[in-house]
């Protein structure tokens, strides 16, 4: 990539065509966001994660808009040339006027580019009030970890047949209703290439194999600081190295650039 390019839904969908690889990374502040643009990476995603890495809590659920705006505000200050994605907490998009209310804040009090949101066929009208109002947006299907108190933990899905035909169908009628990039969380490397094959728009792989267009990391996981057991699709690529965060940052852009992360060990079956 042109290091002064600026990223924008169409250049994401031309990297998807010509098969290079797409780069994203979540971040919560200025000075990480610096680093991140430093390495190439296409995508920021100013993650709801952040109630579990920055603040400690045992899930996203209790993220708020708040917090979302102030860190978004953050990344957005000292991104240059990356696409800013903003994730929409846990039930701030519960109705169509509360979405378009709470992306509006995202974008024009804090600079997101994109908002993110989990859920597939009913979040369909708000993925289309979304489109139709020219507010870019990224879906995000498998596991959900808004959802958890409902999923019962942090396990693969789409495993069996009838859940695996769901998410993809799920994956094409988001697609209809307008999403522009697809997050494809802790799902069998085979149902997200069948997904990544059947779309148009972008996959953003966590756990779902090397066959999705693009590959996410929560950047205090693939800098080994996250406390407790690191997920298996995650990485630590400081311990690689040599301590530096800016070079452990652009070996990871790197890595997925090249096609050498993920490996089969951190994906499912
Ligand atoms: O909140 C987040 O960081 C995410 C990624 C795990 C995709 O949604």
């Amino acid at each position: 990539m042109n290091q002064n390019e600026l990223i924008t839904v169409t250049k994401l969908n031309q990297m998807k065509k010509s098969g290079d690889k797409i780069s994203v990374l979540t971040s919560y502040d200025a000075s990480f966001t610096q680093l991140i643009e430093n390495s190439g990476c296409e995508v920021i995603l100013v993650g709801d994660s952040l109630g579990m890495v920055v603040q400690g809590k045992e899930s996203t659920v209790p993220v708020t808009m708040t917090e979302m705006l102030y860190h978004t505000s953050m990344v957005h200050r000292a991104s240059k040339n990356c696409l800013v994605v903003a994730d929409l907490p846990f039930l701030s998009y519960a109705t169509e006027s509360l979405a378009l209310k709470n992306a509006g804040k995202l974008m024009k009090q804090s600079g997101a580019h994109m908002v993110k949101l989990e859920g597939g066929a009913v979040r369909l009208n708000i993925v289309k009030a979304f489109s139709d109002n020219s507010i870019p947006v990224c879906a995000h299907l498998g596991l959900l970890p808004q959802s958890i108190h409902k999923l019962g933990g942090y396990k693969v899905q789409g495993r069996d047949d009838s859940q695996a035909e769901s998410i993809l169908n799920d994956a094409i009628a988001l697609q209809q209703a307008g999403a522009d990039m697809l997050v494809l969380e802790c799902v069998p490397a085979s149902l997200a290439t069948k997904i990544t094959n059947s779309l148009d728009i972008p996959t953003i792989g966590i756990g779902a194999g090397a066959d999705c267009d693009g590959q996410v990391l929560v950047l205090y996981d693939m800098l080994g600081i996250t406390s407790g057991k690191r997920p298996r699709f995650s990485k630590d690529f400081l311990v690689e190295s040599n301590g530096s965060i800016q070079s452990a940052i652009t070996n990871y852009v790197t890595a997925v650039r090249d096609g050498r992360f993920p490996a089969a060990e951190h994906s499912y079956k």
